[in-house]
């Protein structure tokens, strides 16, 4: 057995006994919000391993039996903050197999178990998971590091007329048994283990990709997704062929806690990117990418996080500028750019998370997954790329994904990659500072500076209208809604109320149907105490539980003490429509 990186969020100890493969047998019970089955793992040992340690949160252990059927004995360790609690399975010389009896509990944070009225169609009720980071251990009993990978089979029964999903090979529609099997033979690690049920139908939208939406969505998803097929086509021209087949996405109710979860053939996904205009669809690009960076060759431990995203990121836009151009691509670099300069700057600049190298032993991994992963990585690929060429830097990538594929990396990996590969080029790779970049906080000096045509632009027209006390508004009819969003973000936190009242009688954001803009057009709003815009604001912070957009709004609304107690009414209502991820992080804000 290979040697890999401690990870400091599992109790799994790899180098002793490690699983393979999984066969997941459970029954869904929407009665009693419960999962009940077995987890049967195929394992592999050193011939000295007396244990398997297994990570558990939130679940029962009903009891462990081996190939043989015969009990195996096991303990439970007390419970480790942030980690739950280490299952330890005594093997004997000739364990092959364990399977673990086990039931979910109201404790596994995983899931969300939706009533009827809190979907699209207010006729079935709604089960999804979140796996990552860590929380795959809420619903399964598994080794829940990013480091250990296994295929898995699944058979999942549900209740009548509900069809399941997983991050596996899929059904297209529903049978009368309710019991669905599913085969992963592509090996994936923990946190990409995902499972969704409810009442929702399939389309096909090209070759390989298509979509799963409740029936009353469907038509739109399949046109907002329209370009599916040919991201995948510009994706496989730079970077290898997509080895997972096939490509689909499922559209799950508001409450969703992301933007987007990359789990493999099914991308799970906010409604709330369904704007009517194909604007919001950076995120098909973004999660597609992952099915190499992330996926495929993935971060070893969570401390080397920014390799899933910074990678992702880099992907996702030029995934957009084959498809769209590269004003389009710039105008995405731009936003991101803003991000991560507000990220820094609300974190501080000598903030150590603010290092591409996390260190999270100790601590709730979700605590790393800002925008520094995300923007801070992405700019350093896009300084390497400017500094070696285009073409190089592709020809590099092409074949790390090729090597690396099914494999962990971590940062000092990738960097020894990177001097490997480059050794012809070693002085100006030197001269990048990538060590800076990397263990050191804040954003270097040698940050590309981007500009994007399209937004300069705007900036011409946020300056006209405050100059002008508002006279002077600009023709905005060919703006995206990239510009509109560029727009509102540059507004000046002063904004008085007047040009609020103004600003929404031209142009009518508060009955804005892009979730977006709403969520960068409230916190003005909210500032300015403008009253028309409260409903709005409550009946979508009511229904979308995406997380980007909900905790930046209680932010705001928590400023003011005014705002601060209609948000705390509002939150003592709206609380159980979120999913416990969106929950902790807005409890941890209020209370
Ligand atoms: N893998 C992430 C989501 C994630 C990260 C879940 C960390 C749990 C822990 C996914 O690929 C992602 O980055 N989603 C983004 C959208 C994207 C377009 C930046 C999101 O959900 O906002
Ligand atoms: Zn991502």
């Amino acid at each position: 057995m290979d040697k890999r990186p401690p990870d400091p969020h599992t109790f799994a100890l790899p180098n002793e006994a490690l699983v393979k493969h999984l066969f997941l047998d459970i029954e869904i019970d929407f009665d009693q919000k419960q999962i009940e089955g077995s987890a049967t793992y195929t394992i592999e040992k050193n011939r000295s391993a007396q244990r398997i340690n297994f990570d558990i949160d939130g679940l029962k252990i009903n009891g462990v039996v081996d190939q043989d059927q015969k009990d195996l004995p096991f303990e439970i360790s007390s419970y480790f903050k942030y980690l739950g609690k280490n299952l330890s399975i005594s093997l004997n010389k000739n364990t092959e197999k364990v399977s673990i009896q086990y039931s979910t509990t109201e404790n596994s944070r995983a899931l969300q178990w939706l009533s009827a009225e809190q979907t699209a169609d207010k006729t079935s009720p709604f089960l999804f998971t979140q796996s990552q980071a860590i929380l795959a251990r809420t619903w399964i009993p598994i080794q829940d590091s990013p480091g250990i990978r296994f295929t898995y089979d699944a058979k999942v029964k549900v209740p009548e007329n509900l069809l399941a999903v997983m991050s596996a090979q899929n059904p297209q529609e529903k049978n009368d048994s309710g019991v669905y099997e599913f085969t992963m033979k592509q090996a994936i690690p923990s946190y990409l283990m995902a499972l969704a049920v409810g009442d929702f139908e399939y389309r096909k939208i090209g070759r390989r990709t298509g979509v799963y939406a409740e029936p009353s969505m469907i038509e739109a998803a399949v046109y907002e997704f329209s370009d599916m097929e040919k991201m995948v086509i510009a994706a496989e021209k730079l970077y290898g062929p997509y080895i997972w087949e096939q490509f689909d996405m499922i559209v799950l109710p508001p409450s969703f806690p992301f933007g987007g979860m990359e789990n493999p053939r099914l991308t799970f996904a906010t409604p709330t990117i369904i704007a009517g205009d194909k604007s919001l669809t950076t995120l098909v690009a973004h999660e597609l990418a992952h099915s190499w960076s992330g996926n495929l060759v993935t971060n070893a431990t969570w401390n080397d996080f920014w390799l899933n995203e910074g990678f992702t990121v880099y992907f996702e836009r030029r995934i957009m500028e084959s498809l769209y151009g590269k004003d389009y691509a710039d105008m995405l670099a731009v936003i991101g750019y803003k991000d991560l300069l507000e990220t820094v700057e609300n974190m501080g600049n000598k903030n150590a998370d603010t290092k591409l190298k996390l260190n999270l032993e100790g601590r709730n991994p979700d605590d790393g997954m800002t925008d520094i992963a995300y923007e801070k990585g992405y700019f350093l690929i896009r300084l390497i790329e400017e500094n070696l060429g285009r073409k190089k830097w592709d020809a590099f990538l092409k074949n790390y994904f090729t090597e690396n594929a099914f494999k962990t990396k971590t940062t000092e990996e990738f960097l020894l990659d990177l001097k490997n590969h480059f050794i012809e080029d070693s002085a100006k790779l030197n001269d990048l500072n990538i060590e800076q970049w990397i263990y050191e906080p804040g954003i270097p000096e040698n940050c590309p500076v981007l500009v994007s045509k399209k937004f300069e632009n705007v900036d011409v027209c946020v300056s006209n209208f405050l100059d002008t006390a508002g006279f002077k508004l600009c023709n905005t009819k060919k703006w995206s809604s990239h510009e509109w969003l560029y727009f509102l973000r540059n507004l000046p936190d002063t904004i008085s109320l007047a040009q609020i009242e103004l600003l929404d009688s031209v142009y009518q954001f508060t009955n804005s149907k892009n979730a977006e803009i709403l969520a960068a057009w409230f916190p003005y709003t909210i500032k300015t105490k403008y009253q028309p815009a409260y409903e709005k604001l409550d009946s979508f912070l009511s229904q979308v539980g995406r997380r980007k957009f909900v905790a930046p709004l209680f932010k705001v609304l928590i400023e003011e003490e005014e705002n601060k107690i209609w948000a705390k009414n509002l939150y003592g209502r709206v609380r159980k429509n979120y999913h416990a991820v969106t929950q902790q992080t807005i409890d941890e804000l209020l209370y």
